[in-house]
């Protein structure tokens, strides 16, 4: 099979590295991919989010199927602008429509859709741009900390967790007057779930689903998880405080509704479900779903899968019986290597040295760029490190071992991952 896989970060590059180890995959194209792609795919410079483009690179390159990283394009409705092109007549689209996308493009649906189908989530009220009396009258009537979210796409920056009312209130003023445009014009203020959080993958024919290996990520800038989100510094799979037990719940409270809910309200959906979980007094809670797999949790997830993810992908959307999911009982940990200034600004063009040093772990480009004959920073998250060991403290060991021997200027990452 032709493969292509949408987007240019340590995610893709993890993606391509399961696909083009599958006996199934013939050739592996990334759009636009990154260097790291580059060794082991053919990286086409295309920009997904223009339809009619990625409809004709489809052609020329005999695509069978597509995988999509990051969730802009599907919730842009890029299936469904390739469907009206007539563009997937015998080819797989691994990822959902505009529809099924709603579920991460709008928080507002998601929380309506988990609601309905009785799925475990918090209370959330919604409030609009132009409401914004009601809006606080609800927040003082709350104890913090308080919970704001933009309805939309913000890039990851539309959750607000603010300690203080006169904070709440400022920050919610400011989200429904549009500080993320469109995306902000209608705002969640849901309670606040205190507990521990990790994620759950599914790969889903809107029917059937397999389940990947459950990971955590580790989501702020500094060590101890203080200082702003990022996307992103690292993750762990497994995630010691999800048992069986834990699983058993997951999968019976959370997934096979979520599986169902969809099915009742006829939303066609081929493609990854994440699962951002917490779990409060030993029972998991959805924060949040996405429809793409995470980064960085699919470094981690992937390594840790034996089976062949382009089988499955392939099983799950032709109705052919499924193979099960095979997984490492090892542990494998990723640490993601930052440019200077990350997450509030990201210095670009940092020539990157070492990158073949590492021998105990695997070097994943996020954000680099070729530059004549080297390799240079090209964003926040620039790599990623990551090792399997027969312990998470081994597997810890061998990323900051490799980390190490990478340098940029400027680089910075957290040492205490795992924790
Ligand atoms: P999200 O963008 O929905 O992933 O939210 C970002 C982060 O905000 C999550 O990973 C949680 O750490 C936190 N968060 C979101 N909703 C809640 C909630 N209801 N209670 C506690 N923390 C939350
Ligand atoms: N690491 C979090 C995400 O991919 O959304």
């Amino acid at each position: 099979m032709n493969v292509l896989i949408l987007g240019s970060g340590g995610r893709e590059h993890a993606l391509a590295r399961s696909i083009a180890s599958s006996p199934l995959c013939t050739a592996l194209y990334c759009a636009p991919g990154n260097p790291g792609t580059a060794t082991l795919a053919q990286n086409i410079d295309l920009d997904p989010s223009r339809a009619a483009e990625v409809a004709a690179v489809l052609d020329r390159y005999a695509i069978d199927l597509i995988v999509v990283g990051p969730e802009q394009y599907l919730v842009e409705g890029l299936r469904d602008q390739l469907e009206a092109f007539g563009a997937l007549q015998n080819r797989i689209f691994f990822g959902p429509g505009a529809q099924g996308a709603q579920l991460e493009g709008s928080k507002q649906f998601s929380k309506e859709f988990m609601l309905r189908h009785g799925i475990p989530t918090a209370r959330a009220a919604y409030f609009e741009s132009g409401q914004e009396g009601v809006a606080i009258a609800y927040l003082k009537k709350l104890t913090g900390p308080y919970v704001l979210k933009a309805d939309g796409l913000a890039a990851g920056k539309g959750v607000v967790i603010a300690t203080q009312l006169e904070e709440a209130e400022r920050e919610l003023r400011e989200l429904l007057g549009g500080r993320f445009g469109q995306a902000s014009k209608t705002v969640l203020i849901e309670d606040f779930l205190d507990g521990r959080e990790f994620s759950v993958f599914a790969l889903t024919d809107g029917k059937r689903y397999l389940l990947l290996p459950e990971a955590r990520d580790y989501k702020r800038v500094g060590e101890g998880n203080t200082g702003p989100n990022t996307g992103g510094m690292g993750s762990i799979s497994p995630v010691d405080y999800v048992d069986r037990e834990m699983w058993r719940k997951v999968e019976e409270r959370i997934v096979l509704p979520t599986i169902r809910g969809l099915e009742a309200d006829g939303i066609d959906y081929l493609g990854f479900v994440f699962f951002g979980l917490i779990e409060c007094q030993g029972e998991p809670w959805v924060i949040e779903y996405n429809v793409r797999m995470g980064d960085p949790e699919t470094q981690s997830v992937l390594h840790r899968l034996q089976s062949d993810l382009l089988r499955h992908m392939v099983e799950l959307s032709r109705s052919e019986p499924l193979s099960p999911v095979q997984t490492d009982p090892r542990a494998a940990a990723t640490v993601v290597l930052c440019s200077e200034g990350y997450p509030l600004s990201a210095r670009k063009g940092d020539v990157i040295v070492g990158l073949d040093a590492p021998a105990e772990a695997v070097v994943y480009h996020s954000g680099t760029r070729a530059e004549q004959n080297q390799t240079v920073s090209w964003g926040g998250r620039v790599l990623g490190v990551t090792a399997l060991g027969n312990t998470l403290s081994i597997a810890l060991e061998r990323c900051y071992h490799s980390a190490a021997q990478l340098h940029f200027e400027g680089m910075h990452y957290r040492k205490d991952i795992g924790t």
